[in-house]
């Protein structure tokens, strides 16, 4: 069982960046956190952070070859700008939830609108970095159906 993490721009800057907003925990940390739930779990984890839009589109793209069942992806700011990313993970076709530290919704008008969530599994922001765990609890859960 495969799953990719997709972290956008400026998501390296975690730790320091508006930590009253993001939060004081490192992408690294992040990961880490991620990586030892995933072992827990049974399933092998790939992390990708990247500040330019095409080389996320690239990962995106790259994901449907290397057996990678189930996305969790923190778009940032291109949330509210990517058609591209959009495109490549609608073109990809694999399922994938939608996170985002902050609660957009109580943010500037501008964050209010995803290019992502109408095509996601579903939606998770404003629970901080316990955002991307749930994401994984969901992502293990929906690769491993229950035996009936
Ligand atoms: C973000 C919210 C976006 O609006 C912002 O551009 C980010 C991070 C979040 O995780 O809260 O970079 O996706």
């Amino acid at each position: 069982k495969q799953i990719l993490v997709l972290h956008g721009p400026n998501l390296n800057m975690l730790g320091t960046r508006e930590p009253g907003i993001y939060g004081s925990l490192t992408l690294a940390q992040i990961d880490a956190d991620l990586s030892t739930l995933a072992a827990k779990e049974g399933v092998a984890l790939k992390s990708f952070q990247s500040n330019h839009e095409g080389v996320l589109v690239d990962r995106v793209q790259a994901a449907r070859g290397d057996g990678t069942q189930f996305i969790i992806i923190n778009p940032a700011a291109y949330t509210h700008t990517s058609v591209a990313l959009r495109d490549a993970l609608a073109a990809v076709a694999l399922p994938f939830v939608e996170v985002h530290l902050s609660n957009i919704h109580k943010r500037e008008a501008f964050r209010q609108h995803s290019y992502f969530s109408d095509l996601a599994e579903g939606v998770i922001c404003g629970l901080g970095a316990q955002g991307y765990s749930l994401a994984l609890q969901f992502a293990v859960a929906r690769l491993n159906p229950p035996v009936p």
